[in-house]
């Protein structure tokens, strides 16, 4: 009864399995399978106790129908889980893991990378500077707008907005969040930050940083309705998942220069970037590395690999995802 790990993971996870009492060759290592034909991965999972799983993998009901009633566990090597069915593994009694301990201070610090880069035109800066044509300093070249002790709004603030609005500390920043329930541990010194609405919040923001996750009631949260609420000084950072905006919706504004910028790690058909985003100068893009750091993502590993032998041992797994309400 194999356990596939179907990404090239950091580190190798064999040893790591070994060491908790797995045998070696239990543990099976596809690194590209999600480049497969479907046909070809539903026949190598067919029979699986456990799956590791990449957050590019659609986890539906057909994947765990291919690996069969065997199946216990999918561990996602991620924090978010919205490529899984999680009323699917539900409904099969497969439990579902992710790992967000070693993903919340990394992608912290890619938001603040994008919100700086962002604000400060770093990408303009950087091509002009590289390419020859610059004539020297000039007190109006490239002027950004400041952060200091300006607003921030996080928007659905969970461990990693709350990773993002303590960075804000050193900027003196007014911070504001969204959050299904009240974060009392960000509304006390020195933070101090205020739970709004979204409505309330974004005519306020300099900067709003999204780290929702992403469900279906929260597919194009940010659309152009959103937009048109935001300041024309402010920046859009995005951390979460890219169909939290809708990106279409977002160049125009950019075009048309209703906001200031947006910085992307995450993108809403990855990995196509609108190509009228790619053509803002005042866009920064990267190609989804929020938590790629080797030691956050060796991390992740371990407990991925803790996460899959706790339930295959009949343990409770150190993070397991909680089921969804049955529909009625
Ligand atoms: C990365 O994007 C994650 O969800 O962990």
């Amino acid at each position: 009864m194999p356990i596939h790990v179907l990404l090239n993971c950091v580190g190798d996870p064999i040893p790591m399995f070994t060491e908790a009492g797995v045998a070696a060759e239990d543990v099976i290592v596809t690194p590209n399978a999600t480049h497969l034909a479907i046909a070809d991965l539903h026949r190598l999972i067919h029979g699986s106790t456990a799956i590791l799983a990449p957050l590019t993998l659609k986890v539906d009901g057909k994947f765990l129908d291919a690996a069969g009633s065997s199946l216990k566990v999918i561990a996602n090597y991620a924090v978010g889980v919205d490529n899984i069915d999680l009323e699917a593994c539900a409904a099969r009694g497969v439990t579902v893991c992710n790992g967000p301990p070693p993903m919340v201070e990394p992608t912290a610090d890619i938001a603040w990378a994008l919100l700086i880069a962002t604000a400060r035109r770093l990408r303009e800066g950087i091509r002009l500077a590289e390419s020859g044509d610059w004539n020297g300093y000039d007190p109006q070249l490239l002027l950004g707008h400041r952060l200091h002790r300006g607003t921030l709004l996080v928007v659905g603030a969970g461990r990693i907005g709350a990773a993002v609005a303590r960075r804000s500390i050193g900027w003196e920043m007014r911070v504001l969040y969204t959050a299904r329930s009240r974060k009392p541990n960000l509304e006390v010194p020195p933070i101090s930050a205020t739970k709004v609405t979204l409505e309330e919040g974004l005519p306020l923001a300099d900067a709003v940083v999204l780290t929702i996750s992403l469900e279906q009631s929260t597919r194009h949260l940010i659309d152009a309705a959103a937009i048109s609420l935001m300041k024309p000084t402010s920046v859009l950072v995005n951390v979460s998942r890219g169909p939290v905006v809708d990106e279409s919706a977002l160049a125009t504004a950019l075009i048309e220069g209703r906001i200031l910028g947006a910085g992307l790690d995450v993108h809403e058909h990855e990995p196509a970037i609108d190509p009228r985003l790619l053509e803002c100068p005042n866009v920064t893009v990267l190609p989804h590395i929020g938590s790629a750091t080797f030691e956050d993502r060796l991390d992740l590993t371990r407990l991925s690999v803790r996460n899959i032998s706790a339930v295959l041992a009949g343990r409770k797994p150190p993070h397991e995802v909680a089921s969804p309400e049955p529909s009625p």
